[in-house]
């Protein structure tokens, strides 16, 4: 997580009502992830909005996208789910040249952010959705289709009446696992120990996931450390990376 991250446990946010927008399969009531709030954009966000979204943003549609026509050519496609100012996004795109990446985030400044740095860096294998990810992953990406998927510092939701708005919950992360082609991997991070040892449960429950790892992973190298995460390393504050492996079930 950034300093700059939206905190969904700002106390003048925490008491919404609930939302649509959960779990894929089963029509159920649903709860969202997020709250959205007005944000300010800095000049350069909103320049690189207007004159770099038509090109990198992809509108939400509730049909199954085409990846190799959207990035001119057939590569491994990784989604990251809520990308925040997309820091490590941007890092990971440029140095893994050879995959595509999908952002997908609601946070309007965070878009404008990374449409910035896709401008600066000349990011052509990152492409953006402001979208609910739970309705772009449901709608939006075939199955058994992509390489990986990120979702690194989702919101940890810590208030025990909030947890049921976490993103990873057994109905989610079904959902991501069926989305996975054979090999692909699912790679979660948090800074908060309840919400890790959620994480552990829930993607150690999917009969289509195996751990990579004895249970948490060390950091993969690409995943860079953000400042957030060193600082609060140094203070003794614990991080924990889980890493799973779609597998193929009879
Ligand atoms: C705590 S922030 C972490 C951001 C970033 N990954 C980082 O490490 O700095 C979580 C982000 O997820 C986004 N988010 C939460 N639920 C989402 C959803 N269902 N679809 C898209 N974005 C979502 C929020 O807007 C927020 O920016």
């Amino acid at each position: 997580m950034t300093d700059d991250t939206v905190l969904p446990d700002d106390p003048t946010a925490n008491d919404l009502p609930a939302q649509a927008g959960e779990v894929a399969e089963a029509p159920q009531r649903r709860i969202r992830s997020f709250v959205l709030r007005a944000g300010r954009m800095g000049t350069g966000q909103q320049r690189a909005l207007e004159e770099l979204g038509p090109r990198y943003l992809v509108p939400y549609a509730a049909e199954p996208l085409d990846p190799p026509s959207l990035f001119g050519r057939d590569a491994p496609l990784i989604v990251e789910i809520g990308f925040g100012m997309g820091h490590a996004t941007a890092q990971i795109a440029a140095a893994r040249a050879d995959t595509d990446f999908l952002g997908i985030e609601v946070h309007t400044p965070g878009v404008g952010a990374l449409l910035k740095r896709i401008g600066e860096d000349g990011l052509s294998n990152l492409r953006i959705i402001q979208h609910d990810a739970v309705e772009v992953l449901e709608h939006m990406i075939a199955p058994d289709s992509l390489a990986g998927v990120h979702v690194f510092f989702p919101d940890p939701w810590h208030k025990k009446k909030h947890n049921k708005r976490r993103l990873i919950q057994p109905a989610f992360v079904a959902l991501l696992a069926s989305r996975l082609k054979p090999g692909g991997i699912l790679h979660c991070a948090t800074d908060w120990q309840p919400y890790a040892e959620q994480m552990l449960e829930v993607l150690g429950g999917e009969p289509r996931l195996r751990n990579t790892a004895p249970g948490y992973a060390p950091r993969p190298d690409y995943r860079p450390l953000t400042k957030f995460e060193s600082r609060g390393i140094r203070l003794g504050h614990g991080v924990w990376d889980l890493v799973f492996e779609r597998q193929t079930i009879a």
